[in-house]
């Protein structure tokens, strides 16, 4: 202990970080890994107002993988709300397990969740995507009602539950996410939160073949404004930012 004294500021930061970073991508290996030998222990309840839990969130593990039950619902999910994606393309079940398998599982920063009612049945899904180490940061990642007309309100508390996991549990400092600003209900969705808007990001579209995409114009292009990203944050106010 006492030869730490002695770093300098950034040699700090830089154990601090890499400490950050095994951490957290042990819980996500153990949560994609071992939670079906223990989903008990690590689903992550969702309550309501009165600490009754409603659903739970269940990660997307490797027994989902090849699973073609669960496979089909995540391609429904994905072609139905395909306007919300900055990438539209033919949605199939060989790309979306290919994705479930290389995107979600062996990619050690990025996790999925289901939102599962007490029944198992799914309602739609959220996730973690993009972390930044350095800063503490992650960004909210494929937020997706896929069953309407259940649980009402559910998107809302399941983002709470999300966000307060990934400050407690996770140890980070600041969530982010990107969001078409023409989607308002998604935006509503996200100030009920406690996410703020923090910029407007210009995008151009591309029409490659079959795939369309919406591509972030970064200064001095000169590029045609199609659509635009919502920047929107919220800070962990514990954290001393
Ligand atoms: C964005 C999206 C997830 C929001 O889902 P949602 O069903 O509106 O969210 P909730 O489950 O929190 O429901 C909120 C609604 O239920 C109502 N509600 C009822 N009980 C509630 C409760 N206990 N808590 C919060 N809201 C409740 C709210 O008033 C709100 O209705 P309103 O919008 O008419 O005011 C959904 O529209 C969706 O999947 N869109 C397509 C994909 C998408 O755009 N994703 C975002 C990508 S960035």
């Amino acid at each position: 202990m006492s030869g730490m004294r002695f770093a300098r500021h950034g040699e700090w930061n830089m154990r601090d970080n890499a400490d950050l970073h095994e951490k957290i991508t042990a819980i996500l290996h153990e949560l994609k890994f071992d939670y079906p030998s223990r989903p008990e222990q690590l689903k992550i309840l969702i309550k309501d107002r009165n600490g009754v839990p409603v659903a739970f969130l269940q990660p997307v593990s490797v027994e989902f993988v090849g699973e073609n039950q669960f496979i089909k619902i995540l391609a429904d999910w994905r072609e139905k709300n395909w306007d919300a994606y900055p990438t539209v393309f033919k949605v199939t079940m060989e790309g979306t397990g290919k994705w479930v398998n290389d995107q979600l599982i062996n990619r050690d920063d990025r996790i999925l969740f289901l939102i599962s009612a007490p029944d198992g049945k799914p309602a739609g899904h959220l996730g973690l995507s993009n972390f930044d180490f350095t800063n503490c940061e992650a960004e909210i990642d494929n937020v997706v009602r896929g069953a309407h007309n259940v649980l009402p309100g559910i998107m809302t508390t399941a983002l709470e539950v999300l966000v307060e996991w990934s400050f407690t549990r996770l140890g980070l400092k600041r969530l982010f996410l990107r969001v078409f600003y023409d989607n308002a209900r998604a935006i509503k969705l996200y100030e009920r939160c406690g996410f703020k808007g923090v910029k407007k990001i210009p995008l151009n579209k591309i029409i490659d073949g079959e795939v369309i995409r919406y591509e972030e114009i970064q200064e001095g292009q000169n590029l045609k404004i199609d659509r635009y990203f919502y920047l929107m944050e919220k800070h962990n106010e514990s954290s001393g930012r």
